[in-house]
């Protein structure tokens, strides 16, 4: 797609709620998306297949997650019926959280503007909900993330240091 298609396209988009059609293509933009930035594919890297499954089946098992646990804070950016982006979230209203899980933007959208509407969009719905406070973490190799959360108003609290073994 040229860059002046982008544009129009961009300029079409919506962020709408989720519907039960949006999974498959929300699985397939994760998959898409989420090389060398998700948790999952370091634990490949390292134990090599677990159960048969490579890191991108037990990535899109998180969507799964997503839209059982909390399917009315899942939206998606929608370019003339095609979904180019996703967030999900999670509400814990007793302690006045807002967390976002998974984030993706199909990469021929991205640096234009898109991740931030949806972190935007994503707050908007937690303060309506009436929370105190919004998580997000990223992976340290992750550059776009360490710099968009920033720019979105998010402070760096803790960096936590994962492990894996084979039984
Ligand atoms: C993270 C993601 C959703 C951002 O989407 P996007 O539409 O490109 O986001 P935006 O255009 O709103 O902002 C991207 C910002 O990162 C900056 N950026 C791009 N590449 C960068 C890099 N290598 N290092 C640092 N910053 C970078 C852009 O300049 C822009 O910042 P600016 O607005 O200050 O110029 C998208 O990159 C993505 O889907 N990545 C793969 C999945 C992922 O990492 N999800 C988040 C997991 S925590």
């Amino acid at each position: 797609m040229a860059s002046f298609d982008i544009n129009i396209a961009m300029m079409n988009l919506a962020i709408r709620p989720y519907l039960p059609d949006d999974l498959d293509a929300i699985k397939r933009l994760t998959v898409e998306a989420f090389g060398g930035v998700t948790l999952e594919q370091n634990l490949e890297s390292t134990l090599g297949l677990l159960r048969g499954h490579d890191w991108r089946w037990r990535k899109t098992r998180h969507l799964d997650d997503d839209v059982a646990a909390h399917p009315s804070g899942l939206f998606v950016a929608d370019s003339q019926g095609r979904v180019v982006g996703y967030i999900s979230t999670r509400v814990d209203r007793e302690a006045g959280k807002g967390r976002i899980p998974n984030l993706a933007v199909a990469p021929e959208f991205r640096g234009q503007g898109l991740g931030r509407r949806l972190i935007e969009h994503a707050l908007d719905y937690f303060r309506r909900e009436g929370l105190e406070y919004a998580m997000i973490e990223t992976m340290a190799e992750n550059e776009v993330g360490q710099h968009l959360y920033p720019a979105c108003g998010f402070v760096e609290v803790a960096r936590q240091v994962h492990f894996a073994r084979r039984l």
